[in-house]
């Protein structure tokens, strides 16, 4: 290409109006949520980091497709379009809408996992892991050992140990109905997993008769490290990539709110026709009848567009390139990031940024309230807060203390990430100000949503 500079592929036809508060505001805000960004207004956000999930802008073609929205109850043309969008990426026979991906889940774990069994990942997300557990089953992470360093560079960090895997089946195959791969592994810090790999854990669970299926939230951004990372890749195309991906599995959970680049929506694909009836059943019950799933015929449109969508090179390559802009700019004023950057986010090593803040008092928590406090700027804790609370009530600390940033699809542009990187820099340059945090009072699961937090010194920033 004769110019190098990677433009935002699209004009922009429809804003959004955000709006700086001041710093006595945003401390305002802070108190009053607890400190907990859950727990904060989104209109006090400047930058919403908080995730790329049901936050992307849709296309006009997304918007175009939901007019022809058909709201049949049983039978809608929308389906249709859906069933056939998911069909060619995936080849799975049976295609189940959900509300969104957490559904998928709790449908698929309720009709194949019993009490006492064991899921395998290579690392599960938090609702994956606590409707496993709700389901009074062990969700056991698997990821290679390189995934826990965060500095180590390794094209595909979100492999899956193969070797533990084999061991696993061999010694524990009555207790696994079903081993997942999540692509990309989003809360090991949104790295991909190399198609090897996926072949490679195929084959395995196929040689102990084992299901296995995909957590394909991220198939698209997973699919584009696949064709820039992998050797064979760099000539096939995106939807080439993901169709090969796809081939290897038993079936999958998906999540339309990432690369279905929808705000709303999820399925369940796979291949078996008994376990496809059963999970049916259990849709009809909360979810809705099998060609609806929950959804409008409007929200199947937006998917069926979006799916194609995702898949387009040259919004692959600015999305990844926005992300690895970013992580360059971090590495030079020396933030620890999770190295390399992933597809939807940076994670910021929170535990290496912060030594001075103890495991206990949640640097990563800490430094993600004062990215907030500072600079209007939302993200998450994934750390011992999201992680450290065991199925039995005691603590345990994560295996890392990471603050994440992620990227809504199509909704910042390169300013917005400049800002962002002058925050950065700035808070950076006064980390040793920053202070931990307590926990003050906690729901029994998946505490990080509603938990109340306060500074364990008396104050955030000193
Ligand atoms: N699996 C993965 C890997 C995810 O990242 C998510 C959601 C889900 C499953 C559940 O999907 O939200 O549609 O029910 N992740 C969002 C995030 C919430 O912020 O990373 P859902």
């Amino acid at each position: 290409m004769k110019f190098k500079t990677i433009i935002e592929p699209f004009r922009i036809k429809v804003v959004e109006p955000i709006r700086h508060i001041s710093e006595a505001e945003r401390a305002a805000a802070l108190e009053a949520a607890h400190f907990n960004l859950f727990l904060l207004k989104a209109e006090d956000v400047l930058i919403d980091l908080l995730t790329d999930s049901g936050t992307g802008a849709m296309s006009s073609g997304q918007w175009a497709g939901m007019m022809q929205g058909d709201e049949s109850y049983a039978g809608a043309r929308s389906y249709y379009r859906f069933d056939e969008a998911v069909h060619e990426i995936t080849g799975l026979k049976h295609v189940i809408p959900t509300h969104q991906g957490r559904a998928a889940e709790r449908i698929l774990f309720g009709s194949l996992v019993q009490p006492g069994e064991m899921v395998v990942n290579n690392t599960h997300f938090d609702t994956t892991r606590a409707n496993v557990e709700y389901r009074q089953a062990t969700a056991l992470d698997i990821p290679i050992p390189e995934s826990k360093h965060s500095q180590l560079v390794h094209p595909f960090k979100g492999n899956i140990d193969l070797e533990a895997l084999e061991r696993l089946l061999t010694e524990h195959r009555e207790k696994i109905p079903l081993v997942m791969l999540t692509v990309t592994n989003n809360s090991g810090g949104g790295q991909p997993v190399s198609m090897a790999n996926i072949r490679g854990a195929s084959a395995i669970c196929k040689q102990h008769g084992v299901p296995f299926f995909l957590d394909a939230c991220r198939f698209a951004e997973n699919a584009w490290f696949i064709k820039t990372r992998e050797e064979g890749y760099a000539d096939k195309t995106p939807m080439a990539i993901a169709q090969e991906m796809f081939s290897y599995v038993d079936g999958c959970t998906m999540s339309a709110k990432k690369d279905g680049m929808a705000n709303i929506g999820g399925f369940l694909a796979l291949n078996d026709d008994a376990l496809a009836q059963q999970c049916k059943n259990m849709l009809i019950l909360t979810e809705g009848f099998p060609t609806y799933g929950g959804l409008a015929g409007y929200d199947l449109e937006a998917i069926a567009v979006g799916l194609h969508e995702a898949l387009d090179e040259d919004y692959l390559r600015y999305r990844t390139r926005s992300v690895a802009y970013l992580g360059d700019f971090l590495n030079k004023v020396n933030i620890p990031i999770v190295q390399p950057p992933g597809g939807h986010a940076i994670y910021i090593d929170a535990q290496a940024m912060l030594p001075h803040i103890p495991q206990h008092e949640y640097p990563a928590w800490a430094l993600s309230l004062v990215l907030y406090l500072e600079g209007g700027i939302r993200s998450v804790e994934i750390g011992s807060v999201m992680f450290g609370q065991q199925p039995d009530g005691s603590e345990k600390p994560a295996a890392m203390e990471l603050v994440r940033l992620a990227f809504p699809r199509r909704v910042y542009t390169q300013s917005h990430f400049d800002y962002l990187a002058e925050v950065l820099a700035y808070v950076g340059e006064r980390r040793e100000r920053i202070r931990g945090v307590k926990i003050v009072s906690s729901p029994p699961v998946l505490r990080h949503f509603t938990v109340q937090v306060a500074p364990a010194h008396g104050t955030l920033l000193t």
